[in-house]
């Protein structure tokens, strides 16, 4: 099946990056969020990061305009979505939430049209078994920058067909990513690496090895990270580091996944990261 009209649900940033990049690619792209204000900011932050491109010369101004217009809006879940060929899920990280979603789409998409969620480790399969067509559910789990970001984990649940494997795997090549393919299991391959590591910087910091400043130093100039983990659990949002942490803990049931008590006692806190202004760093 090719694929040529894209639905997103989320306008947040995944969403947003992730709606930016398939525009950019020559998709025409509706991005469906709850409310007006949120597709609007959306459009905002698309806005935003096409121009900061545009300065730095890696598209042009009419490139710019093509990409926008090939986007538009609305908060009417089954009028964005009855045309799409493929869905992309990246609502909140709620299981509940996913699973109503996926549940209308099935209803309102057409037969042959592809359902994915962006989501970084509820399971694939257990998603899929909620809809009718667990042949035609998958995983595409892109990373924050999206427009920066090269990798796209494509996840198959245990019922996705070859034929639907295929046919994201080439629409993630024309959205210039690298796609690596992943069974489904607790957190997919990058959770599973990254978050006890990230775990480990926090239990470094609880246990009062060395500042926050100097773990990050360690990784970023030992280990060439772009970011330090602390700067990076801040820019991913402590709450979701944490629900990760538990996903592993319950989904493999090692208490080498034991979530730090530092990072749980932040959480309750309200000590998100960047987006609640306050992490391991003010912001
Ligand atoms: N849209 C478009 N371009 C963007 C952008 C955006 N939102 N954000 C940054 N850029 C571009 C910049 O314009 C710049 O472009 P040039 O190289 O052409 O100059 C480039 O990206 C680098 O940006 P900056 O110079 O502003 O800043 P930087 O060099 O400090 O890089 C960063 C910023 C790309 C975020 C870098 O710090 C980095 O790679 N950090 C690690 C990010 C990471 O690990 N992400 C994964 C998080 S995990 C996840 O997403 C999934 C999960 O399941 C938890």
């Amino acid at each position: 099946m090719s694929i040529s009209t894209i639905t997103v649900i989320g306008g947040g940033t995944m969403g947003n990056g992730i709606a930016h990049v398939a525009a950019q690619s020559g998709f025409t792209v509706t991005l469906v969020d709850v409310t007006e204000a949120a597709t609007e900011r959306a459009i905002k932050t698309i806005t935003g990061n096409l121009e900061r491109q545009v300065k730095k010369e890696t598209i042009t101004a009419e490139q710019m305009a093509e990409t926008l217009g090939r986007i538009s809006t609305t908060t009417d879940l089954e009028q964005g979505a009855h045309q799409a060929d493929l869905v992309i899920e990246a609502a909140s990280e709620r299981l509940e939430i996913k699973r109503q979603i996926f549940a209308t789409l099935d209803k309102v998409c057409k037969p042959e049209a592809i359902l994915a969620s962006n989501t970084s480790s509820i399971s694939i399969t257990d998603l899929a078994g909620g809809t009718g067509r667990a042949d035609k559910f998958i995983g595409m789990h892109f990373f924050n920058p999206v427009p920066v970001m090269k990798l796209c984990e494509i996840i198959r649940g245990l019922a996705t067909s070859d034929q639907t494997y295929a046919t994201i795997k080439s629409m993630a090549e024309t959205m210039g990513k690298v796609p690596v393919e992943v069974q489904d299991y607790p957190g997919f391959i990058s959770n599973r690496i990254l978050m006890p590591m990230i775990n480990e910087a926090i239990y470094c910091v609880m246990e009062g090895i060395a500042s926050v400043e100097d773990i990050d130093t360690v990784m970023k100039l030992g280990m060439a990270h772009p970011m330090g983990p602390l700067t990076l659990a801040d820019f991913i949002g402590l709450d979701v580091c944490l629900s990760i942490m538990e996903v592993l803990h319950t989904g493999l049931g090692d208490s080498k996944y034991r979530p730090c008590p530092l990072l749980r006692k932040m959480v309750a806190a309200g000590h998100l990261g960047r987006k609640s202004g306050k992490g391991f760093y003010s912001y």
